[in-house]
């Protein structure tokens, strides 16, 4: 089975790239390794990727069509994951021409190539955040999801639309995983986990927004690993019962399918923090902050739906993933 990962060398991307490698596919990775964050975390996961005999990598951009076409028609891939993004909410507001240029563009050109060489089934990446101004708690597929506070969830909702028109158009089966903060391992350092450790070994002080009044369900990266393997060996089937009449966005009378991925728990953000005090041995230095722009403020999922259909099980509470991601962490950074 030949399948392409975008983003590859990202956080996710590396993780699930290995887990298919281990389970044997053959894959074709394709990163642009940009400066968004630090790229030695990039190159050190892509390192140990180049270690599998069946993996392939190639450094493009998907917004490029030309140098992405040949990789198609060399590799003849099965199935697509895409993953390859520019993530980041804050960071939307600052830069948001290249949301526009990833995650649109490089997304239009990922899916219509897919649908050129007849893909078996195509995954990508959504995001919690479509739900934007939605305050129905918990979130769950069927709600609407059609208010975006920022331009990158508006990308990701926009990226769902896309799929659904090919699915509609082509037949090509789509299935788009709405993550819930991911975290772990080989984690982002522009996500909280990552600014919090490194400022606490610093002693320096830690933005707290909001005054640390956020919470968020934060899903392991195993455990968004699991999902994603679930969605790749079950491709997206035509829901025979759709109601035209009551749609329900997460299916379609076409071959779509949209799911939430994560732990089915909140948590709050100071007990996350307290958490990473325990674990790191030392006490954390908080600057309280106002609210900012383009925050949600409360995220959680439902995740009955995954869970039912493709069996899905969250399998790593939050003690247990901050208490690997600092061992990680003191591993990777060289420290005691
Ligand atoms: N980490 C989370 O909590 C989270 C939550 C919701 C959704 N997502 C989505 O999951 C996906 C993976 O996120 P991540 O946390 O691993 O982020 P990441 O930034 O670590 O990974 C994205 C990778 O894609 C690459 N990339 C970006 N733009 C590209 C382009 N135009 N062409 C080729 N490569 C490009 C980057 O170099 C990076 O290695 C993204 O689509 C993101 O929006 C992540």
């Amino acid at each position: 089975m030949k399948i392409i990962v975008t983003g590859s060398c990202g956080f996710i991307g590396f993780h699930v790239t290995k887990k298919l490698l281990d389970l044997n596919y053959n894959v074709i990775g394709l990163d642009n390794i940009n400066n968004y964050y630090d790229i030695k975390l990039k190159k050190d996961r892509l390192k140990i990727l180049k270690t599998y005999k069946k993996f392939f990598f190639h450094k493009i951009s998907i917004e490029q069509i030309t140098p992405l076409k040949k990789i198609f028609k060399k590799y003849k891939p099965e199935i697509v994951v895409n993953l390859a993004a520019q993530a980041g909410v804050r960071y939307s507001i600052l830069k948001p021409f290249s949301y526009i240029k990833s995650n649109l563009v490089g997304f239009f050109n990922v899916l219509s190539l897919s649908k050129d060489h007849k893909i078996k089934n195509f995954v990508y990446a959504s995001s919690s955040s479509v739900y934007g101004a939605n305050r129905n708690y918990p979130f769950v597929e069927k709600d609407v999801a059609d208010h975006p506070i920022q331009l990158y969830a508006a990308t990701k909702r926009s990226n769902e639309i896309m799929a659904h028109s090919y699915s509609a158009l082509y037949n090509l089966p789509t299935t788009g995983l709405r993550f819930f903060t991911a975290y772990g391992p080989w984690g982002r350092p522009d996500q909280a986990l990552f600014i919090f450790t490194k400022n606490i070994l610093k002693n320096k002080k830690i933005n707290l927004f909001n005054r640390g009044n956020h919470s968020r369900d934060f899903t392991y990266i195993s455990d968004i690993v699991d999902g994603i393997i679930l969605a790749v060996k079950n491709p997206a089937k035509k829901n025979k019962k759709w109601n035209p009449r009551k749609p329900d966005p997460s299916s379609s009378i076409y071959p779509f399918k949209i799911y939430n991925i994560g732990s089915n728990k909140r948590t709050n953000l100071i007990k996350y923090l307290k958490l990473l005090e325990k674990f790191l041995e030392r006490k954390a230095r908080i600057n309280y902050l106002p609210l900012q722009k383009g925050d949600v403020v409360d995220v959680f999922s439902k995740t009955d739906n995954i869970k039912k259909e493709l069996k899905f099980k969250p399998k790593v509470d939050v003690e247990e993933g901050v208490k690997n991601f600092v061992k990680w962490f003191k591993y990777y950074y060289k420290l005691k």
